[in-house]
């Protein structure tokens, strides 16, 4: 039985051609993609669930999702299969969401970053700059009342959240360094569709300029931006050391995902099934927390090793400069993010803390 799903170069071409509108070709999609969940012949999977994420394998969500099909397909004996998406090959961040909500994929991780303009913008606290002082800290929020009640709040999406898994801290690239708020004036930073980081890029004074991930490589090398952020396995691997000179560590922001499946689809499947698929995924999602700081710090020692990109260490007092330059926005985001949400937040964090 095929799975038709629209990659996102065709399906938005093909909306030009045909006149129909990205939301109809999906619908269009999603009813065809249901079939899979069907029984079938027993030489082949009963179910085949459709992971789809916009980053490449060697980075901690591709190992993880990589980890994830192992893990079901090797329990379940192929009963059911996964079969995964890396590098936005179905959907990107624009539409991955929307592709899971219409049931055209039936698994996504998306950043943090991204729940905001589904209607859930509390995830945007997440992107408060320097926020966390470690994953630890991090742990405090996802794995506590907090991260339960950020998971639950997806079901007003129609989603059912699974988990929360780390990527790590986001470095500044550019064509120069970025050490002081000074560098970045002027400057077209790209961002994730976050209104957090960008009043973080506005604080620093640069422009904001909201790209889709799989874009921002070409929107680098053109010039339509002069610089972003991310961790330095997705820097790497999308290989924007290529059009980057300079990385500078600022270790100003947390990157993490959330993995999200459909209600839909959840509440279609039977209790041992359910089970097994959480219970892989719960694993693989501790397998990417723990491989989380060696992938990125593997990225940077490539790197280092290649040596085509400056790479710039900060001192304590251009990391203050940045931190105070970036402290407007905790004011400024509180009421789209949510007094109670950053109550909840500065609670958790401090709880073990001292
Ligand atoms: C990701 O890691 O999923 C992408 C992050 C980004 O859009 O910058």
């Amino acid at each position: 039985m095929p799975v038709i799903c629209l990659p996102t170069h065709l399906s938005t071409e093909s909306a030009k051609a045909t006149g129909l509108g990205r939301r109809a070709l999906l619908t269009a999609a999603a009813s065809v993609a249901t079939l899979p969940h069907l029984g079938m012949a027993t030489t082949r999977p009963e179910i085949t669930l459709r992971f789809s994420h916009v980053v490449a394998e060697e980075t901690p969500k591709g190992l993880a999702a990589n980890r994830f099909k192992v893990l079901v397909e090797q329990r379940t004996g192929g009963r059911i299969a996964v079969q995964v998406y890396p590098n936005a090959q179905l959907y990107g961040d624009l539409d991955e969401m929307q592709a899971l909500q219409l049931g055209a994929v039936d698994l996504v991780a998306p950043s943090l970053s991204k729940f905001g303009r589904i209607g859930l913008p509390e995830f945007e606290l997440f992107d408060l700059p320097f926020l966390f002082e470690n994953l630890n800290a991090v742990r405090r929020v996802t794995q506590g009342n907090l991260g339960n009640k950020l998971l639950t709040g997806l079901q007003r999406q129609g989603l059912v959240g699974l988990g929360f898994f780390d990527n790590g801290f986001k470095q500044m690239s550019a064509n120069r360094p970025l050490l002081e708020p000074i560098d970045f004036v002027g400057l077209r930073m790209r961002v994730q569709a976050s209104r957090v980081i960008a009043a973080q890029m506005r604080a620093l004074g640069a422009r904001p300029v909201t790209l889709a991930f799989s874009e921002t490589r070409q929107a680098l090398a053109t010039g339509v931006v002069d610089g972003t952020e991310n961790p330095v396995s997705n820097f790497w691997t999308q290989e924007m050391h290529e059009v980057q000179s300079d990385l500078s560590l600022t270790d100003h922001g947390y990157l993490g995902y959330a993995v999200v499946t459909n209600q839909h689809l959840w509440q279609s499947l039977n209790n041992p099934d359910r089970e097994i698929i959480n219970q892989a995924l719960q694993e693989a999602l501790t397998f990417a927390n723990q491989i989380a700081d060696a992938q990125n710090d593997r990225a940077l020692g490539l790197l280092r090793q290649l040596g085509t990109t400056r790479i710039h260490a900060l001192h304590d007092s251009q990391r203050a400069h940045m931190r105070q330059a970036v402290q407007p926005v905790y004011q400024q985001l509180a009421s789209r993010i949510g007094q109670d949400w950053i109550n909840a937040l500065q609670a958790a964090l401090h709880q073990g803390s001292g």
